[in-house]
């Protein structure tokens, strides 16, 4: 298996590539590539994940930058799974929320959030990074 290399910095990300790729893998929400462009700018971090310079990975999350955040759009390429590139693009984004409760939404694979240490909420999922409104490292 290729190397896989973790992004934060958007700037070289192939919009269009990311929204045939989705589309490719039926994980298509109806966002052209420049309203992926626009989510994924204005979240405040992202992590796209690629083995051989092409997309096999998302995950970004919104946030307040002091108490709540939400995370979104984590999805992991089918040919790629089970090897940890979202669990690493989950811990890449958790590293950056210290002090903040962490919520999200999941009807697929609570496993997978559930090792990252989230509990049902009751409903979704969350967790406290650190310490409540410790944003420091
Ligand atoms: C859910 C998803 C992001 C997981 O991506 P992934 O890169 O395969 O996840 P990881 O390899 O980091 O998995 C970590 C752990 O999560 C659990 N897990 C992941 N996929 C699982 C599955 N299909 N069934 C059961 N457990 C699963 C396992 O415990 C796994 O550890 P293991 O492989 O050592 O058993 C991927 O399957 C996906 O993109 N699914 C479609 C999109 C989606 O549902 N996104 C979630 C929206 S909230």
């Amino acid at each position: 298996m290729p190397e896989i290399v973790y992004k934060t910095n958007l700037d070289s990300v192939d919009w269009t590539e990311m929204k045939t790729t989705l589309c490719r893998d039926a994980f298509d929400n109806g966002r052209t590539p420049e309203q992926l462009k626009t989510s994924f700018e204005n979240s405040y971090a992202a992590c796209v994940a690629y083995a051989n310079n092409r997309i096999v990975g998302t995950a970004r999350v919104l946030s307040d930058g002091v108490c709540n955040a939400y995370i979104v759009d984590v999805w992991t390429l089918s040919a790629y799974r089970r090897q940890g590139i979202a669990t690493a693009m989950m811990q890449n984004l958790l590293s950056r929320l210290k002090g903040q409760h962490v919520y999200l939404f999941t009807d697929d694979v609570p496993q997978l959030y559930a090792k990252l240490g989230f509990v049902e909420q009751p409903v979704g999922m969350g967790q406290v990074i650190g310490t409540w409104l410790v944003n420091e490292a």
